[in-house]
């Protein structure tokens, strides 16, 4: 964080990284000009999805008379701070342009997303990318393939709390965009959500905790790469570690999984207290 706006908003240095853990949309266009979700997503009412206020953003500022029907299946972890809402909305953008015949450039639906998100512009920008600004001044990143583990602690880290925390570090020094260019998690970058995250969340401390364990002793029997730590992705709950190979990534997935069955099982529960899930990136 390199500082905050009058209207609250943060300026940030991030890297976003695109991989292959998605949703899917199924879209239909109405003759009715009428916009409706068709399934019940818990928690997530039909006028408050991005991806229906999307829609009906596009609508608004093309004039178009046709309407959509949506159905979203979700499989990105709702509220973990991975970007799937964003995505979503970007990606309802990105297709009703086409279906609706707008014609809009990627540009103009790049600043249509904003106002959705501040995370929402870099997914109709579409691949892995520095941000600065508020996250809408995006510039390519190129950067190697990895995969990645992805550990959904049993807590819910609600976005605007973080920012908000008057501990949060907000002069962080600047960085430049090569410092991200071999490793979206080298250790001289950082993410300033994450203490004030585990502060206030304690489990996702402790499912942090227990994950470097497991990278220390993987990195002790040479199983990891050196320099492997546990990163929260934006505001949180979800964490993630990098790994170079998929063997690493199905190694850290089975050791991270049987340590969440033992804690269960030592605090006589069956339900695992943290979901884990493999993903490769998906390039560029
Ligand atoms: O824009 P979005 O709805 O994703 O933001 C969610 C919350 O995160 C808001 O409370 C906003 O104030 C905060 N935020 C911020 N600085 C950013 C992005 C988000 O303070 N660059």
């Amino acid at each position: 964080m390199t500082g905050r706006r009058a209207d609250g908003y943060h300026l940030l240095q991030t890297a976003f990284r695109f991989i292959d853990l998605q949703d899917t949309l199924h879209i239909a266009t109405r003759d009715d000009g009428r916009i409706t979700r068709i399934n019940d997503i818990p928690g997530v009412p039909e006028d408050d999805d991005l991806v229906i206020r999307a829609a009906r953003s596009l609508q608004a500022a093309t004039g178009c008379t046709l309407g959509a029907e949506i159905e979203l299946v979700k499989n990105i972890p709702m509220g973990g701070g991975l970007g799937g809402g964003s995505s979503d909305a970007a990606s309802v953008l990105l297709a009703l342009n086409r279906l609706w015949d707008c014609g809009l450039t990627r540009e103009q639906l790049m600043e249509l997303a904003l106002p959705l998100g501040a995370d929402v512009p870099v997914f109709v920008f579409g691949r892995n990318a520095f941000a600065e600004g508020v996250g809408e001044q995006l510039s390519p990143l190129s950067l190697p393939p990895r995969w990645y583990v992805i550990v959904q602690p049993d807590a819910s880290v609600p976005t605007p709390e973080i920012f908000r925390a008057p501990e949060l570090t907000r002069d962080s020094a600047p960085v430049r965009i090569a410092d991200f260019s071999g490793s979206s998690t080298s250790s001289s970058l950082k993410n300033d959500l994450e203490p004030v995250a585990f502060a206030r969340f304690p489990e996702v401390a402790r499912i942090a905790g227990v994950v470097n364990e497991v990278l220390a002793n993987g990195m002790q029997s040479n199983v990891l790469s050196p320099g492997r730590k546990v990163r929260m992705s934006g505001s949180g709950a979800c964490l993630f570690v990098e790994c170079d190979t998929p063997e690493q990534a199905s190694w850290a997935v089975e050791q991270i999984a049987g340590r969440m069955r033992q804690r269960s099982n030592a605090e006589g529960s069956n339900a695992e207290s943290a979901a884990v899930e493999e993903s490769m990136t998906d390039l560029p």
